[in-house]
């Protein structure tokens, strides 16, 4: 039997609740705060509606000498005055008092990152206790239950850093740093976005948020900080080769390589992220050619320039190349 209309649309409407990139779908302390703050808001405005509706019926269905002056004042004073007023107080009172909290800096000792927001992608670095600092792009990897603080900051615009299923979003202007403490509470994939318009493509500048148990993690954080492998296939060498003639590192740092620019995403480890172009592709060796290839079509008004004029065997070899660097 087919599904009643009514019910396959809230079934759709209920699946948008879900998902790597959903505030209702908590995977961190202020996300849960969050979630639950809506969903009282929401129960409290059905309680409102309905009880609006109730007293329409009512009206529509009294006859009007069954009043008298006196209750009519009373119920327009009471029903249109009082009781919104209670209600509108507790919900203000409640949505705001977790305020101090959701912004509240996280302890000291606490792991840091720093992101820049660029035009549009996510520059990603940390910097551990020991050692190189790991700088990478669109790719944030936490451990599970610890409070992290971001430390938030734009090269260019106003770009607004929320990773949904964590918590909350916070501006990241220009010249100032603003912090934010997050604690994710579940492992998982989750994807973070820009929330504040930031120009051509702000709709495609997202990244992933990689949430897993501290030993995987820092099992993930010594092999960043590591330098690039040489290329252990002919065809990555060949696209090695390639990658420094046509001066890609002019823009791109590859460590362990002659590559040390600093305009455009860190490569060193590119082919272990989970996408591409911030967000926007997977990250299989077909992806770097289409991205090398249509670099202006994939992002409108992307910094990097298209190398769709090299032949298919170039653009395979720079894939390659670049693939190989986990
Ligand atoms: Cu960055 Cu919108």
């Amino acid at each position: 039997m087919p599904m009643p209309r009514v019910v396959s649309v809230g079934a759709l409407v209920l699946a948008g609740c879900g998902g790597p990139q959903s505030a209702l779908d908590p995977a961190g302390r202020a996300a849960e705060r969050i979630a639950e703050i809506f969903w009282w808001m929401t129960a409290g405005g059905i309680v409102i509606w309905l009880a609006v509706l109730a007293l329409t019926i009512y009206a529509v269905h009294t006859p009007p000498e069954a009043h008298n002056q006196r209750r009519t004042n009373y119920l327009i004073i009471g029903g249109g005055a009082v009781v919104p007023t209670i209600l509108l107080t507790v919900l203000l009172i409640y949505g705001l008092a977790p305020i101090p909290t959701l912004l509240a800096p996280a302890p000291e000792g606490s792991l840091k990152i720093a992101v820049l927001g660029e035009q549009w992608w996510w520059r990603v670095r940390y910097q551990p206790s020991s050692g190189e600092p790991v700088v990478l792009a669109n790719e944030i990897r936490l451990p599970v239950g610890q409070p992290v603080e971001f430390r938030l900051e734009s090269a260019d615009v106003i770009h607004s850093f929320w990773i949904p299923s964590l918590g909350g979003k916070i501006d990241m202007i220009p010249g100032h740093v603003t912090r934010l403490a997050l604690t994710p509470t579940k492992t998982g994939v989750f994807r973070g976005t820009c929330a504040e318009y930031c120009g051509t493509s702000h709709g495609l500048m997202s990244f992933y948020a990689v949430v897993e148990e501290k030993e995987a993690f820092q099992r993930w954080l010594a092999h960043q900080q590591a330098p690039a492998l040489p290329p252990r296939v002919p065809i990555a060498a060949r696209g090695q080769e390639l990658f420094l003639a046509n001066g890609c590192g002019a823009c791109h740092t590859i460590r362990g390589t002659p590559a040390s620019g600093v305009v455009a995403p860190d490569l060193t480890h590119v082919g272990s992220r989970l996408s591409l172009g911030a967000g926007i592709l997977p990250n299989e060796p077909d992806d770097f050619l289409q991205w090398i290839a249509h670099t202006e079509d994939l992002k409108p008004g992307v910094h990097m320039p298209t190398f769709g004029m090299l032949p298919p065997e170039e653009l395979h070899a720079l894939a390659a190349y670049l693939d190989g660097l986990q």
